[in-house]
């Protein structure tokens, strides 16, 4: 076709699992298998040790080690900004410029460049919208193609043995952020990630909470019950857990124990 720009330039986003090297599919190691350039973007002690992981994997599924690491400092986020959605859309835009660098600059016509995503890339990860900034943005040309991981949410329900929602009952995903402002009506499922406060005074009292931190990981923990009778305890368990290793990562199951009514 008349002025279509043809690349040989791939790039893979790989969902690496939400922490246990196990959680790696045969779909991800084959993908691994195939790149000559991983992209990682490291920041702070959370970062290094998700970084160390990343590295295990390669290591561990990677049968030919002839590829290659480029790594770069991620643009640190405002996160004391209380306008939020500003703040990460500056923050996304420095990243598609660190992108759109390091597949122009570091990736060759005919070789696969990868972004290894933590859990799954389709739950709380800008690094597809990034992805299809810069092809929209050009002059960057590259193909670029998804594979799924296991996430946090997955590895959480897994953990504690349940499915996340009863029969029939809708579940709501949401930040720590938005539960603040409220619980949702009509839903008796929410399953809430980055959460730096676990500010949870607007939750109804018959609540039963699923909660997992370093799920998959050795230092995972777990808890289950009455979210009345537990929430002292998690929060303790939270500031010894982060003060030991500086930073601290945990997702949690809210549910109603007592189901909505129907209308
Ligand atoms: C930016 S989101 C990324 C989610 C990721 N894409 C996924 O599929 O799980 C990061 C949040 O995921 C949750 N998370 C990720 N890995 C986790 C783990 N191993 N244990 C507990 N929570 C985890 C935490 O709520 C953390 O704040």
């Amino acid at each position: 076709m008349a002025g279509e720009i043809r690349t040989t330039k791939k790039v893979f986003v790989i969902g690496i699992g939400a922490g246990n090297l196990d959680y790696v599919t045969i779909q991800a190691i084959n993908a691994l298998n195939r790149v000559d350039v991983f992209f990682i973007l490291d920041k702070g002690q959370q970062k290094s040790d998700l970084a160390r992981i990343r590295k295990e994997i390669c290591e561990r599924f990677i049968e030919d080690p002839a590829y290659r690491w480029v790594e770069v400092p991620d643009p640190a986020r405002d996160t004391s900004d209380p306008a939020y959605m500003p703040d990460v859309a500056s923050w996304r835009e420095k990243r598609a410029a660190i992108y759109r660098s390091l597949i122009a600059d570091e990736l060759k016509e005919g070789e696969c460049g990868a972004f290894l995503v933590w859990g799954d890339p389709s739950l709380y990860d800008g690094t597809l919208p990034i992805l299809e900034r810069i092809l929209a943005e050009g002059p960057v040309v590259f193909e670029y193609e998804v594979i799924p991981g296991i996430s946090s949410m997955q590895a959480l329900a897994a953990r504690h043995r349940i499915a996340l929602n009863r029969i029939g009952e809708a579940i709501q995903i949401t930040t720590g952020r938005r539960l603040a402002e409220g619980f949702p009506n009509n839903v008796d499922n929410v399953v809430v990630l980055l959460d730096a406060d676990m500010d949870l005074q607007s939750v109804p009292d018959d609540i039963d909470i699923y909660w997992g931190a370093y799920l998959g990981t050795e230092d995972e923990v777990l808890v289950s019950g009455k979210l009345k009778e537990l929430l002292t305890d998690i929060e303790q368990i939270r500031r010894a857990k982060r003060a030991e290793k500086g930073w601290i990562m945990d997702t949690y199951l809210l549910r109603r124990t007592t189901p909505d009514e129907e209308p």
